[in-house]
């Protein structure tokens, strides 16, 4: 990755050298590339000359403050799942009307604060929610702008953890039922249908299921349209994957204009779009330096122990994931050997990466890759581990955007 690099026998992030950070600010430390956020917006904004589209963000790959502002400020609006995530944007500078609201489980103090901060839609999943939804609103004299999150039934061959769009996932309305559910929709009167939106997974590598969900989605568009239900976006969701090992994952900017062509040869060209990415927007701006602690050699195995775990990196425990290792400054003369890269938590679930070929000595820095979706924002507590700082790097300039946490405030709410 471009902006993760060698130079003179040491691994930077832009103009800054990761051995400085990892001296100055400790390990388990979490650094950020700010050209990288760029460029990955970038790619998308490539796709979109010319056409009507609404990036917003899905705030729960990475919600640090920081990175919700720059986002922010290049013009992004936000995908939010719950009140912490709408607070944090608001934090950030964002405008209500460019919040999208999604999740299965919004609870009824979530709508309120939400109808009073005057998001921009909300994104519903079931019947159920709808009618709490308009209940909510009247209560409050605020009709209630809502989406409805379609399940098209697309199979993203990701993940079965992290796709959503299938039948028997808990997510959206199933796609033979959605017409009537629109037309509910437009019968409650707290209730201003504005769009329809899907999200079919996750870490998605090819085109093919954004294609097939869209144009589902445009059949109901149509079947909608003509009873009389005019829709004023189509929010396609998030789920572009990002390359972790050796995964080529469509460009952004590429895709969407395939995306366009169909959507053009069906008229659909010019309505307004919305897109939700998380991960191909983060995901490979970031990386987590962590301390080798103790190198232990085994009959069968050899371990690689590090000061980072599964509480500050929890895709490998969750999913089995890949995430690249590399040392931040590579060392000549020690021999390589396989290790399997783990953390100090008391799980043997709690591994980094398996069979690395690693020429590494206790206390040589680690980098682990594509770091910043979906790591830091699933970190905990687990083993009374303080969650680790965070770094943004902009040039040869650096900032801390997350203090490490202490201690104190580890406990601060207990009794
Ligand atoms: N929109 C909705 C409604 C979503 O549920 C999600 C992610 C996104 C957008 C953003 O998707 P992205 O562009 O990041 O793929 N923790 C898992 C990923 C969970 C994704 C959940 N939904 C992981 O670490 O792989």
């Amino acid at each position: 990755h471009p902006f993760f690099h060698y130079q003179d026998g040491t691994l930077f992030a832009e103009a800054v050298a990761l051995t400085e950070l990892a001296q100055q600010h400790g390990t388990p430390l979490f650094v950020y590339s700010q050209a990288a956020l760029a460029h990955a917006l970038d790619a998308y904004q490539q796709g979109f000359a010319g056409r009507n589209v609404g990036i917003h963000y899905a705030v729960k790959a990475n919600s640090n403050l920081s990175i919700l502002q720059f986002f922010a400020e290049q013009g992004c609006g936000f995908d939010i799942v719950s009140a912490g995530e709408l607070l944090r944007v608001l934090q950030a500078g964002a405008t209500p009307a460019s919040v999208v609201f999604s999740g299965v489980g919004k609870t009824r103090a979530e709508m309120q604060l939400a109808l009073r901060t005057g998001i921009g839609c909300f994104n519903v999943e079931s019947e159920a929610e709808l009618a709490v939804l308009n209940e909510e609103a009247g209560k409050l004299q605020i009709r209630a702008p809502i989406s409805l999150r379609v399940n098209p039934d697309v199979d993203p061959q990701t993940h079965p953890y992290i796709s959503t769009g299938l039948k028997n996932n808990k997510f959206g309305i199933p796609h033979e039922r959605a017409l009537q559910v629109f037309q509910q929709a437009a019968a409650l009167p707290w209730l201003e249908v504005r769009g329809i939106d899907c999200h079919i997974g996750s870490q998605i590598l090819s085109e093919r299921p954004f294609l097939d969900a869209l144009d589902k989605l445009l059949d109901l568009v149509a079947a909608v349209e003509r009873c009389g239900i005019a829709l004023h976006h189509i929010d396609c969701g998030g789920g572009l994957g990002i390359q972790y090992q050796t995964e080529v994952p469509p460009q952004a900017g590429a895709l969407w204009q395939k995306m366009f062509a169909h959507a053009d040869a069906r008229g659909y060209g010019d309505r307004r779009f919305l897109i939700e990415p998380g991960r191909s927007l983060v995901g490979n701006a970031g990386v987590c330096l962590t301390e080798v602690l103790y190198l232990k050699p085994g009959e069968d195995k050899h371990f690689c122990i590090v000061d980072a775990a599964m509480n500050d990196l929890p895709r490998p425990a969750m999913y089995e994931a890949f995430h690249a290792i590399s040392p931040v400054v590579p060392r000549a003369g020690t021999p390589v050997t396989t290790y399997d890269v783990v953390g100090p938590v008391c799980e043997s679930g709690d591994w980094l990466g398996r069979d690395r070929a690693l020429a590494v000595q206790a206390g040589d820095w680690l980098a682990v890759g594509s770091a910043g979706a979906y790591c830091m924002s699933m970190a905990s507590n687990y083993n009374s581990r303080p969650r680790a700082a965070e770094i943004l790097v902009h040039g040869s300039e650096h900032r801390v955007i997350r203090q490490r946490e202490s201690f104190a405030q580890m406990i601060e709410t207990e009794r």
